[in-house]
C-alpha cells in the first residue's frame, strides 16, 4: 500500500490525541509502516461542535456508514466509548474486513472474547492496548514479553482519575468534588465518572489483565469491587499520620490454579513502591514464577499518552498488513476458569 487510510470513530480527548500524533509523527509512522498514513473520515456526534484540535471540517461526519462501509478505509480506530453502539460498529467494521484498534475497556471487558473471535474469523486484527493503563504497554507485555512465564500475581493502580483525586486530596487537602471536576476537565475521567470513582473502570481493566495474565476468560462479575466515593479527607489525613498512603488498588492472584480478583481502596506503607505512584500515573506490578518481580509505570490517562498506545497499535496492524499476517491476534488459548470463590 502506498497510503493507509484511517477512519476515526470519535474526536474527544483520545481521538484528538490520535490526530495530533498522526500529524506530528508522520516520520515515525513512515519509518515503521513504509507507507504514508492518512485520516480519511472522523465520526462525531455533533459536527458543528468547537474542536480542541485543528481539523479539516470536510473530514467530519455524523454518519457511521461513511467510515464502516467506506472502501478506502483500511483501519477503524474506535475512540468514542460506550458499549452497544461501539460494539455494533466494530463488528460491522470487522465484517467489512477493516482492522480495528480500540481504547474501549468497557467493551473489551464485556465482549472481548466475542469481538476477537469475529476479528480472526474475518482475517482482521483487533488491538486494544490503550484499554488498560493509558500509555503503559502492559497488554503487549503480558501477551508477548512475559508469555513464557506463569504469572501468579498482578497488583495495579489502573485508574488515573481516582489516583489523581486521592493524591490531590491527600497532598493538597483539596476537596473530593473539586479534584473530581479537575480530573474531568483534564480529560482523565470517563464521560460518566461514576465508573471511575466506584471502581468499575479499574475492575474492567483488572478483568482484562486477569484474562491475559492467567489465560482465563475473567468477567467483570468475577471481580469484587469497592470504589473511593466514601473516602474522606480525614481518612487520608489519618492514613498519612500513620505513615500510609491510600490508593485504589486492583489485585489479581492465582493460587493452585484458582484465581481471585478485587479492586478496593488500600492502605500502603509510604515506602511501598505503589505508594509513590501519584497524580494520573498508573503502575502495574506483575509477578511471574520465572521472571520474579516486574513493575510497569507511566501515565494512566490523558490525550497524548493514551493516543500513543492507540497509534502504536495502528502501527502493529499496518506492519501485519505489509507482511500479510493479520487476523492472528485472537485471544491466547484459554484454560477453564477457576475462581477462588467456586465451590470444590
Ligand atoms: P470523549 O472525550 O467523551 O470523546 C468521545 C468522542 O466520541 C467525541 O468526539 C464524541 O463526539 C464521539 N461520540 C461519542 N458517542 C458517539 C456516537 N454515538 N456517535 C458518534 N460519535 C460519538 O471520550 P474520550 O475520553 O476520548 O474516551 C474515548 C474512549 O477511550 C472511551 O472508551 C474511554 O474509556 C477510552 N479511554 C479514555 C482515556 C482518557 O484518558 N480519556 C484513556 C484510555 C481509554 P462529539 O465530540 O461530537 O461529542
Ligand atoms: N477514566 C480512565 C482513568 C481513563 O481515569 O484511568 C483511562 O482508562
Amino acid at each position: 500500500n502506498e497510503k493507509i487510510s484511517i477512519g476515526l470513530l470519535g474526536l474527544g480527548t483520545v481521538g484528538s490525541g490520535v490526530v495530533r500524533i498522526i500529524e506530528n509523527h508522520q516520520q515515525e509512522l513512515k519509518h515503521h509502516v513504509g507507507s504514508a498514513v492518512y485520516i480519511e473520515k472522523i465520526l462525531v456526534k455533533d459536527a458543528s461542535k468547537q474542536r480542541t484540535v485543528e481539523i479539516d471540517e470536510q473530514l467530519l461526519t455524523e454518519n457511521p456508514e461513511d467510515i464502516l462501509s467506506n472502501p478506502n478505509i483500511d483501519v477503524v480506530v474506535e475512540v468514542m466509548g460506550g458499549t452497544n453502539g461501539a460494539k455494533d460498529y466494530i463488528i460491522q467494521a470487522l465484517k467489512n474486513k477493516k482492522h480495528v484498534v480500540t481504547a474501549n475497556k468497557d467493551l473489551m471487558a464485556m465482549y472481548g472474547a466475542e469481538l476477537l473471535t469475529v476479528a480472526s474469523e474475518n482475517g482482521c486484527d483487533l488491538f486494544y492496548e490503550a484499554s488498560v493503563a493509558g500509555g503503559i504497554p502492559i497488554i503487549r507485555s503480558l501477551v508477548e514479553g512475559l508469555s513464557s512465564d506463569r504469572i501468579t500475581k498482578m497488583i495495579g493502580i489502573v485508574n488515573g482519575t481516582t489516583n489523581y483525586i486521592l493524591t490531590k486530596m491527600s497532598n493538597e487537602g483539596s476537596s473530593y468534588e473539586d479534584v473530581l471536576q479537575e480530573a474531568q476537565d483534564l480529560g482523565y475521567a470517563e464521560s460518566d465518572p461514576t465508573a471511575d470513582v466506584e471502581g468499575l473502570d479499574a475492575a474492567r481493566k483488572m478483568a482484562i489483565l486477569g484474562t491475559l495474565g492467567f489465560s482465563m476468560n475473567i468477567a467483570l462479575e468475577d471481580v469484587s469491587v469497592q470504589g473511593i466515593s466514601n473516602v474522606t479527607e480525614e481518612d487520608l489525613e489519618y492514613a498519612k499520620q500513620l505513615g500510609y498512603r491510600m490508593k485504589l488498588v486492583g489485585i489479581a492472584k492465582r493460587d493452585e490454579g484458582k484465581v481471585e480478583i478485587s479492586v478496593q481502596p488500600s492502605l500502603l506503607p509510604k515506602n511501598h513502591p505503589l505508594a509513590s505512584v501519584n497524580d494520573v500515573f498508573n503502575a502495574v506490578y506483575v509477578y511471574g514464577e520465572a521472571v520474579g518481580e516486574t513493575m510497569f509505570y507511566g501515565p494512566g490517562a490523558g490525550s497524548l499518552p493514551t493516543a500513543t498506545a492507540v497509534v502504536s497499535d495502528m502501527i502493529t496492524v499496518m506492519k501485519n498488513m505489509r507482511l500479510g499476517v493479520n487476523g492472528r491476534s485472537a485471544l491466547p488459548p484459554l484454560y477453564e476458569k477457576k475462581l477462588k470463590t467456586d465451590e470444590e
